[in-house]
């Protein structure tokens, strides 16, 4: 099986010991303790699940420069972006070794983690300008992603932690949750050789499923690995319980049985285009994928990103060998009215934009809000049904 990244085995931070586990839990009541911003939060649970192996910590403000500016950790361990701790307030932790980390996204606010504090230093201005500059392509605040970067505070809290809880992935999405010790498991389980990730904060429409499908097709892979980002979105993006339904709709009428494994991630969408692409890449490595389908303007948002940045990025920046985990390079994928399929446009050199069904993001919304039903060459109609049904409770 592909190893994970800079391991032979992956180390999980979570402790699995129940009774470690206990005991970390009831020390953790009498640590001084921090609310951690919800960034920090998702950092965590992905260092907690294996995603982020072999990293044991939060980064300190030299990692985190390094890791922005050539995607490696001062050790030369490759890395591609940084993994933070930021707070605005360390009035309760200022001379403390050992801290709580308290989670902001459950109610009451219990201990997600145990952090041993190596350094606590105050970010200047232009370091954090550098490092979101690097990470985001842009210093612009009207960028999701900048403007949530900008929030985190000034100080950056480094150090190895113990993770304690998966946060409220674990709980409210009981099926699709999944470490990346228990997808390496599963993969095993199928005796799958080949699988190819898809990433998605979507839900899948023709062109997402057939872009599956073409990937599975070509490098022949045994299984597909659908990995929803779980965490959270900016404002306008569906909801993952409604994405999640959908998807697991579509997967059960359109494809074979025990081909596809619907699974999600507890992590916050970052917007960072081609950065983002490559932790994409990096932990589906750790889930012990061998492929992962980057396509139009993954992980973008707005005009940032070039539409293939995300896929030149493994061309330019990514050092050779860093990765082993390879990329399916996707095309715009859409239906052709001449060819009544799905392609890539690249392979239909003779059609003109005329002879795709290409709909907008905003004017799809427009249509579901208003109970209309995007064409069946566009939507599966259950799929758009649940999204009709979403868009008109919403309003
Ligand atoms: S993302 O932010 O998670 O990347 P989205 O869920 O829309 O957004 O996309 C998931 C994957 O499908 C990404 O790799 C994206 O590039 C790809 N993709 C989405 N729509 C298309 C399309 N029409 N043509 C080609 N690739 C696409």
């Amino acid at each position: 099986m592909i190893k994970p990244l800079g391991s032979d085995t992956l180390n999980p931070l979570f402790v699995y010991d129940e009774t470690k586990h206990h005991e970390l839990n009831k020390e953790a009541e009498g640590l001084p303790s921090l609310l951690i911003n919800s960034a920090a939060a998702a950092n965590a649970v992905m260092l907690g699940a294996g995603y982020f192996n072999p990293l044991t910590g939060y980064m300190d403000i030299a990692n985190a420069t390094s890791v922005a500016d050539k995607m490696q950790l001062t050790s030369g361990q490759f890395w591609p972006v940084p993994v933070f701790n930021r707070t605005d307030d360390i009035s309760a932790i200022k001379d403390a070794k050992r801290i709580a980390l308290r989670d902001p996204n459950v109610e009451g606010n219990p201990v997600l983690a145990i952090q041993d504090i190596e350094a606590i230093e105050e970010i200047t201005e232009e370091q954090g300008n550098f490092i979101a500059k690097k990470v985001y392509g842009t210093l612009d605040s009207e960028h999701p992603g900048v403007a949530t970067f900008n929030s985190h505070g000034k100080y950056v809290i480094s150090g190895p932690i113990q993770v304690l809880s998966f946060s409220y992935f674990q709980q409210d999405f009981p099926d699709t949750f999944r470490t990346a010790v228990e997808i390496r498991n599963e993969i095993k389980e199928h005796g799958w050789n080949t699988v190819v990730a898809f990433q998605t904060r979507n839900p899948m429409h023709r062109a997402h499923e057939e872009l599956c499908r073409m990937a599975q097709k070509e490098l022949n892979t045994d299984g597909i690995l659908i990995h929803m980002l779980l965490g959270k979105l900016k404002p306008g993006d569906i909801p993952a319980p409604v994405r999640d339904a959908a998807i697991r709709k579509m997967v059960d009428i359109y494809f074979p049985a025990n081909t596809v494994m619907i699974t999600g991630y507890g992590f916050d969408m970052l917007y960072a285009g081609p950065r983002e692409a490559v932790l994409h890449a990096t932990f589906r490595q750790n889930t012990g994928c061998t492929h992962f389908i980057i396509g139009r303007d993954h992980a973008g948002v707005g005009d940032y990103y070039g539409k293939f940045e995300a896929q030149e990025i493994f061309d330019n920046d990514v050092p050779e060998g860093a990765l082993e985990i390879k990329i399916f390079r996707a095309d715009h994928t859409a239906y052709s009215k001449k060819l009544n399929k799905v392609v890539m446009m690249r392979d239909v050199p003779d059609h003109t934009k005329e002879d795709f069904i290409l709909l907008s993001g905003t004017k799809v919304r427009a249509m579901l809000a208003k109970g209309e039903a995007p064409p069946p060459e566009f939507s599966r109609p259950e799929v758009a049904q649940i999204l009709m049904d979403y868009y008109q409770i919403e309003g």
